[in-house]
């Protein structure tokens, strides 16, 4: 157990305060795990701490219709997390009285938990001795054994696996778990390890060899798809023209400026007019380009232009399109890149007022 003892030991003088560890209640650990995934811990302090003061327990949120829920987690991206999470606390409501489970397979059947999510609850809310790997954990332990196989195989991830629950600690398994976490982004990191403060060096294999500058080894990610598209802003009597997203999909049921992909050939303002003419029965006078950003998700690249419309006619909207009151525009979800946009214009329409 000296790989415990010694982490431990690090954890307990280095640990980073977290406004999550203020309390190992299996909600919020639950609510931080997921905002923690793919989002970096800075980001994710101030979701964290403004979710809590709206929905300070399980019931709130259950309680709480998607829509909100959903504003509440605008700009963390990925907001399947957010569905899932919401369906997740109503399922436990109805099926384990309120209370999450206890144990880390129970855990893993709630929607959007995946193993090491269900790990990170069952051992830091309930002392439970199961793992929580994600890449820094695999990174840290594939330097540790030096082990030479590709991180991203399911083998290797069985084999630390395996590793880890014949050196983690029983007494504290939530911590154990944390400090590989902080010794992962603190110390252990991807490029040029700080091996001087790592208090597992004496027993590091990789640092013994000197080769913890090549390790881990991993297959290289495919690119992202690289997608062109044109969006129109459409303003009449201060309100703005917008569309919801279908309720199955990418960024599903959150709302956008009417959008056309594009093909290399095409006319921007003509496949924009015909778009906004033929679904939502509005005239416009495609007009000059106001914002553009590029907008990576994990699959895919967003190149997306923003155009000022002209309205010049049009019959009455109906979902799922939407005339909303520039005073308003934190009301709705917004996808992706089209909340910047949407933030600018309801500052520059504060600023006229
Ligand atoms: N990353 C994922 N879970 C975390 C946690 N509980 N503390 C810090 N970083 C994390």
């Amino acid at each position: 157990m000296v790989l415990a003892t010694q982490l431990l030991d690090w954890y307990d003088k280095n640990s980073r305060d977290l406004p999550w560890r203020k309390d190992n209640d299996a909600y919020k650990v639950w609510v931080s795990e997921i905002m923690l995934q793919q989002t970096r811990v800075e980001v994710v302090k101030d979701y964290y701490t403004r979710w809590m003061e709206r929905f300070p327990t399980l019931e709130a949120l259950a309680q709480t219709s998607e829509q909100e829920v959903l504003t509440y987690w605008q700009g963390l991206g990925y907001y399947n997390r957010a569905r899932n999470l919401l369906s997740g606390v109503r399922e436990v409501c109805a099926e384990y009285g309120g209370k999450v489970p206890d144990n880390a397979p129970a855990i893993q059947k709630l929607p959007g938990v995946g193993e090491y999510t269900a790990g990170a609850i069952a051992s830091i809310a309930y002392n439970r001795p199961s793992p929580a790997i994600d890449g820094n954990v695999l990174r840290i332990f594939s330097r540790l054994f030096c082990l030479e196989e590709d991180i991203t195989k399911q083998a290797t991830k069985r084999k630390i696996d395996r590793l880890i629950r014949d050196h983690m600690s029983v007494e504290r398994p939530g911590d154990f778990n944390q400090a590989l976490m902080d010794l992962g982004s603190m110390v252990c990191i991807p490029q040029r390890p700080r091996c001087q403060l790592c208090p597992l060096a004496t027993l590091c294999e990789a640092q013994a060899r000197d080769v913890q500058d090549v390790l881990p080894v991993r297959t290289p990610k495919k690119a992202p798809l690289h997608i062109k598209l044109a969006a129109g802003i459409v303003i009449q009597s201060s309100s703005l023209l917008i569309t919801q997203r279908p309720a199955t999909g990418m960024l599903a049921g959150m709302w956008e400026f009417p959008t056309v992909e594009l093909a290399e050939d095409d006319s921007t303002s003509e496949r924009l007019k015909t778009r906004i003419k033929s679904d939502l029965q509005q005239e416009v006078c495609v007009g000059k380009r106001l914002f553009h950003y590029i907008h990576t998700f994990s699959h895919r690249k967003w190149d997306i232009s923003f155009y000022q419309c002209q309205w010049l006619a049009g019959n009455t909207i109906s979902f799922p399109a939407h005339w909303l009151g520039l005073s308003e525009l934190d009301t709705v979800p917004w996808a992706g890149p089209h909340r910047k946009v949407a933030t600018v214009l309801g500052e520059q329409f504060t600023q006229e007022l």
